[in-house]
């Protein structure tokens, strides 16, 4: 059990998650234990470690102090958790959240929206092992029934796609799932437990590339997946199994960036809607494509399901080619260009969601343009944006 894990706030639990005593002995911040042999008492003490080797430490490979802070603060986000496992990545955790339900025969059920990475994983991985992937329309619904086979044994989410943004019905897909005894894995890294609590919304496994809004500052990569009891056990096999594990000092810069979530995503919240909206009223822009705004797919279940909005977000350019919006890209002074997002500061991406795409097409009347919104003041950057926009309408 978490201390603190009563009845109280998202905002107070990030601050008092997987403090306990035991593992800080009073200090703040879960200390760094750096450790790979673990040095035992006596073989009666060895063999105890061997036979419990969850709840003790027994080896670094299977953490210290340091790591369990993190994932037992990650579990009390996830009301009806079981536990919480790490990984070095968020693509590690994919892969063996993936791994950890899927079995040669089966088939597995996945958004076409998804992170380009989790489908070469099916591609490159999956395929071989003689695991098929079907992928689905995002905005199916309770139509998922319809995909369903006698081999079908997981759906896999992510809502919204990280580059395109429709919001997936995800409680419809994981009743009709769960009816038919399919297992359902949501990619929350947008939304984060704290604006949409996954396993509360009916999702067994809900996975966390942590490298983004939980570390928070573009310093350390990370992954997590949190399960329901169901699969919990699973999930911890597999993860031993393939010697996943995260250093300790990634799992620190972890659990000091989850403290100061809450502020973090309200602000990037707020800035990355200031920006939406401005963007909506520029001519150099055909569509804005933020959960948050009617504009977007999806945008009805967002204002359902969701509990906030975070800073990514896309906007489609009216008209122009590659080159439009290299330059116009190149020319912000405010957005680094670079993979990832999550960070304090802003990012502008050039994305091009048509040639991924499988079982459904991709139309826009321009280029598209992924923006990560940081800390900065949104008025800085809407002048940036203006500026760039400027520059490309006055050229068409
Ligand atoms: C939605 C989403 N999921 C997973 C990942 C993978 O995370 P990582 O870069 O930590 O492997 C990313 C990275 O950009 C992402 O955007």
């Amino acid at each position: 059990m978490s201390e603190g894990n009563g009845k109280i706030r998202p905002a107070t639990q990030i601050v008092v998650a997987g403090r306990r005593k035991a593992w800080t002995q009073g200090v703040v911040n879960p200390p760094v234990w750096r450790a790979s042999t673990i040095l035992f008492d006596s073989v009666a003490d060895l063999r105890s470690a061997v036979a419990s080797p969850n709840d003790r430490l027994y080896y670094g490979r299977r953490g210290t102090p340091t790591q369990w802070a993190l994932a037992d603060a990650l579990t009390t986000l996830e009301p009806g958790a079981a536990g919480t496992m790490l990984y070095p990545s968020g693509v590690a955790a994919i892969s063996v959240a993936l791994m950890s339900v899927l079995r040669p025969g089966d088939e597995l059920l996945m958004v076409d929206s998804t992170y380009e990475p989790t489908r070469a994983f099916c591609r490159g991985v999956l395929a071989p092992m003689g695991i098929a992937t079907r992928f689905y329309d995002p905005l199916i619904g309770a139509g998922i029934t319809d995909l369903f086979t006698e081999k079908t044994r997981a759906v896999f989410l992510e809502s919204p796609g990280s580059l395109t943004f429709e919001v997936q019905d995800v409680p419809a897909i994981a009743a009709a799932a769960k009816e038919r005894g399919i297992v359902t894995l949501l990619d929350n890294t947008w939304a984060t437990p704290l604006y949409f609590p996954a396993l509360a919304k009916g999702v067994d496994i809900s996975i966390l590339a942590c490298t983004k809004y939980i570390v928070g500052h573009s310093d350390a990569m990370l992954g997590s997946v949190t399960a329901t009891p169901e699969y919990f056990e699973g999930l911890r096999r597999t993860t031993y199994q393939f010697g996943q594990h995260v250093g300790p000092d990634d799992a620190a810069l972890g659990s000091r960036g989850l403290r100061t979530l809450d502020v973090r995503l309200r602000q990037h919240q707020a800035g990355a809607l200031e920006v939406a909206r401005w963007l909506e009223t520029h001519p150099g822009v055909a569509r804005v494509l933020h959960p948050a705004l009617p504009g977007c797919p999806g945008h009805e279940l967002w204002k359902r399901d969701f509990l906030g909005a975070s800073g990514l977000f896309a906007f489609v350019m009216a008209g122009g080619d590659d080159a439009a919006r290299a330059a116009l890209i190149d020319g912000l002074e405010h957005f680094g260009i670079g993979f990832s997002w999550g960070g304090y500061e802003s990012l502008a991406l050039p994305v091009d969601p048509a040639p991924i795409r499988t079982a459904t097409r991709w139309r826009a009347e321009g280029p598209l343009v992924r923006l990560h919104i940081g800390l900065e003041a949104p008025a800085d950057l809407i002048a940036d944006l203006k500026r760039g926009l400027d520059r490309f309408t006055a050229g068409r």
